[in-house]
């Protein structure tokens, strides 16, 4: 599938693994630049490396999310590199401690919620200005099925995937009609490394969950992004796009 995206330039945070990975290849690959951000250096430099090996533009930045200012770096280095920013994925992210709410220790609660949530929030801080700045685009921010639904044993990786579901809605609404969109991708269970905590009968346990009978794979969702961002969903704001086999069809 071939999007028209030549000559922008966007900015995927967690782009060093699974998920972020596929979204910064499939962009690249469509004629994007792209600020490949990772908070671990050596994935960040390997998948930048891979995308200009394809005959892609990448660079690759190393940020914490969880820190405002590796992600206001993040959005100079694109503006610094390639001119400007268009598109953003607010993709890094952590699974968190696998504790029921009354026993997970208020640091696993916080280190879940400064990633996912905070990181969220300071990409958008940072990100709607330089994209206003260079004429509009827009922005998925990555939940999960479980920013739709719960599960009782990842209390802060819930509370912090529903709120980037009402951040989006938020941000959305302020920028619509300004020429930047907001919308939030919330997928299944997708193997990749984030799912290391579960044991091979958890992961088919898991599969049981999704009524197609198998997990996702990274790129089907960076299919489901790079349409969010593409001027396919050009009436898209604020929505939530599940992708996630059936699991939250139940
Ligand atoms: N895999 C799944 O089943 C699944 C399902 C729903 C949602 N998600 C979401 O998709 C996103 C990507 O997850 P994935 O499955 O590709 O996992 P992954 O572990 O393969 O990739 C996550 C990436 O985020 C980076 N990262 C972690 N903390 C960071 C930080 N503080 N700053 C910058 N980068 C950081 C990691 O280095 C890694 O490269 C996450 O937000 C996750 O919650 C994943």
């Amino acid at each position: 599938m071939k999007y028209s995206f030549s000559g922008r330039v966007a900015l995927v945070t967690g782009a060093g693994s699974g998920i972020g990975e596929a979204i910064a290849r499939l962009l690249a690959s469509n004629g994007l630049s792209v600020v490949v951000s990772d908070v671990s250096a050596d994935n960040a430099q390997r998948v930048a490396k891979l995308i200009s090996a394809d005959g892609g533009q990448a660079v690759a930045n190393v940020a914490d999310v969880a820190r405002i200012n590796d992600v206001e770096a993040a959005v100079a280095c694109a503006v610094d590199m390639f001119g400007g920013l268009h598109f953003a994925v607010n993709n890094a992210g952590i699974s968190g401690d696998q504790s029921p709410v009354g026993e997970l220790d208020p640091a696993a609660w916080s280190r879940v919620i400064d990633i996912n949530l905070n990181g969220v929030f300071y990409g958008l801080r940072h990100q709607i200005p330089a994209i206003l700045r260079s004429g509009g685009g827009a922005i998925v921010n990555v939940s999960s099925i479980l920013g739709v639904v719960g599960d009782a044993g990842n209390p802060a990786y819930v509370a912090a995937k529903h709120a980037v579901t009402g951040l989006t809605r938020s941000a959305a609404l302020a920028y619509a009609a300004k020429g930047v969109r907001i919308n939030s991708i919330h997928p299944g269970y997708v193997r990749t490394p984030i799912l290391d905590f579960l044991d091979e009968s958890a992961l088919q346990e898991a599969v049981g969950l999704h009524p197609i009978g198998r997990l996702g794979t990274p790129d089907e969702i960076a299919h489901a992004v790079a349409f969010l961002l593409s001027e396919g969903s050009s009436f898209f704001a604020g929505t939530q796009l599940i992708a996630d086999g059936g699991y939250t069809a139940r």
